[in-house]
């Protein structure tokens, strides 16, 4: 098929200001987005900027705003699109430092500030002996292991567009992974950060967290879990 793709384009070395380049190609349905942009990278213009890696959903570098939504261009298919026109845009909220490349240091040191690592410094039950855990203690915090940190959730925040001291939904879920496992010790000092001034009161229920994230990890209720366990003092 034929299709129009319209690329965000900023090159700082050539002191051109940030514009969108536009390429008329012939593709197959079943292409990704992120096989078109290879495409144009091998026929166009090698100077095309994205960051990718594992191409199958797994290491969460490639995501980006596709048709305004963002998304990981090696998950999504042309096809799916239902649109001849593609448009492929930074995601929004951290600074563009190339094309689709953008800084992604805030990202992680918002990701770093929840700790997130397990913490029990407590002496093993019996010498070299596993911490055990039921299978409904390890079910309680099962979906936010599945995270890439991809940012598709971060930057799609309206209350982190506002503020972007505001922490992120991308590290709520990772502090709920540990702050709900049962054999992590540092649960209140997670907490205390997250109670803070840009922690998970930002949060507005917006839900574009949630919708966008390509792992289908309930963001909101996560979060909602979270302030529930500050509100509460208790972990349920
Ligand atoms: Fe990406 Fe989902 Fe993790 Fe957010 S929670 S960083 S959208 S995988
Ligand atoms: Fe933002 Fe998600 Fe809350 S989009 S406002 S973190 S529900
Ligand atoms: Fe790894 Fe898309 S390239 S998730």
């Amino acid at each position: 098929m034929q299709i129009k793709l319209k690329v965000f384009r900023y090159l700082p070395h050539t002191g051109k200001k940030p514009h969108y380049d536009t390429y008329e190609m012939e593709v197959d349905p079943n292409d990704r987005v992120l096989d078109v942009l290879e495409q144009v990278r091998a026929d166009s213009d090698p100077s095309l900027g994205y960051r990718r890696s594992c191409a199958h959903g797994v290491c969460g570098s490639d995501a980006m705003r596709i048709n305004g939504r963002n998304m990981l261009a090696c998950k999504v298919l042309v096809k799916d699109l239902n649109s001849s026109k593609i448009t492929v845009e930074p995601i929004l909220g951290l600074k563009v430092l190339r094309d689709l490349i953008v800084d992604m240091d805030p990202f992680f040191e918002h990701f770093r500030s929840v700790m997130p690592y397990f913490v029990n410094d407590d002496p093993l039950p019996e010498d070299g002996k596993e911490r055990l855990q039921s299978p409904t203690q390890r079910e309680r915090f099962d979906d936010t292991t599945k995270c890439i940190l991809c940012a598709a959730c971060t930057t799609s925040c309206p209350s982190f567009w506002a503020n972007g001291k505001y922490v992120g939904p991308a590290a709520i879920v990772n502090a709920h992974r540990f702050i709900f496992d049962s054999r992590d010790t540092a649960a209140a000092e997670r907490l205390e950060v997250l109670n803070e001034d840009s922690g998970v009161w930002r949060c507005r229920t917006a839900f574009n967290c949630t919708e966008a994230c390509p792992r289908d990890i309930e963001i909101t209720k996560a979060i909602a879990e979270v302030k529930q366990v500050i509100y509460s003092g208790k972990i349920e």
